[in-house]
């Protein structure tokens, strides 16, 4: 609907419809009341006109039906707005399952993307068309706002903990990239462009260029040199809970709470270790704190993420691969992770 109205921008994402659809109801239904008002505003004034300025009003002392019609009818249409706006919104913040994840990291003044397969890029984002896309962000320093305006998503960076946006891209093409939350000096400069791809374009553009070395053979290779290897053995057997199979899994707490084991989860329980202990475990890990920055974090995320469901026990080669893997570039052995 938008599309065609040049104040508004392109809609190249599945959710721009949706929610310039809704923009436009609640427009329509604004300008259709305000166009009433002034209409009986000057009909009457025509109609009424005292030239002799004499004339006093007839005294009106209410009316119940008009009382019940100008009350209920706002309530209702309200509430119409109120519940599809409640939908367009579940729909905006719940990610479908399947989603190619892209980090980011917004700080004074720019946006780092890192694909999980192992490119990174500033102020650029590459995406396949047609293809459900989660950016899962943070910030560095201050608050910052991921705002991408032809996919209408939007959502704060803030210091210490991860926001996302999701979307599927629906047009080839570049569009814009904005901080939209005033950040310093060179807020205005915080931008960039997000590009879209075919399919098979965006499969070569991985393909070319990167470290070679994907975010979770990255966080692989920070688990050995960190050293949280010692304490989460993957039989459960070490000072630290097995982190296999734990992503997206509930879990039980020391002080009986549960929690779901989610990305702000683990790098909290990274840097303040303390806070939320696994039931059944000492408090003995130290805090990471200034040992590992932002992209390691996520990369430390993507390799728990990447530990086979809790199903699929392979404890033995785990141990070795990680024993194995801390010296060479050799990612990972025998592909399937
Ligand atoms: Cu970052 Cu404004």
């Amino acid at each position: 609907m938008g599309s065609g109205i040049p104040l508004f921008p392109e809609q190249a994402s599945n959710l721009a419809p949706e929610v310039d659809n809704l923009y436009f109801f609640v427009t329509a239904v604004t300008a259709f009341f305000a166009l009433i008002v002034v209409v009986a505003v000057i009909v009457f004034a025509i109609k009424y006109r005292d030239p002799t300025g004499e004339k006093v009003g007839a005294p009106i002392t209410g009316s119940i039906p008009l009382e019940l019609g100008w009350s209920i009818i706002p309530f209702f249409i309200s509430m119409a707005i109120f519940a599809w706006a409640t939908i367009v919104f579940f729909h905006l913040v719940r990610a479908p399952d399947q989603t190619l994840d892209v980090y980011s990291t917004g700080k004074r003044w720019m946006w780092r993307f890192q694909h999980i397969d192992g490119q990174s890029e500033i102020n650029q984002l590459h995406v396949p068309l047609g293809r459900p896309v989660r950016v899962v962000f943070t910030s560095e320093d201050v608050l910052h706002s991921l705002y991408i305006p032809a996919f209408r998503v939007k959502a704060d960076a803030i210091p210490g903990r991860y926001s996302s946006v999701w979307f599927t891209p629906t047009r080839v093409g570049e569009y814009h990239l904005f901080c939209a939350e005033y950040c310093g000096t060179k807020h205005s400069g915080m931008i960039g462009s997000v590009v879209v791809m075919e399919p098979n374009d965006y499969q070569a553009w991985l393909s070319g260029g990167g470290s070679g070395m994907s975010m979770a053979a990255r966080g692989e290779q920070l688990f050995q040199q960190l050293g949280c290897v010692g304490c989460h053995l993957n039989d459960g057997s070490g000072r630290g809970p097995s982190l296999v199979g734990k992503y997206g899994a509930q879990e039980m707490l020391a002080n009986g709470a549960a929690v779901t084991v989610d990305d702000t989860y683990i790098r909290e329980s990274i840097l303040t270790p303390q806070m939320k202990l696994v039931a059944g475990y000492g408090p003995v890990m130290p805090t990471f704190q200034g040992l590992v920055n932002e992209q390691g974090l996520m990369s430390l995320i993507e390799f728990i993420k990447s530990l086979p469901a809790a199903s699929g026990p392979r404890p033995a080669a785990a141990q070795a691969s990680a024993a194995a893997a801390a010296p060479g570039a050799a990612p990972a052995p025998g592909g399937p992770r």
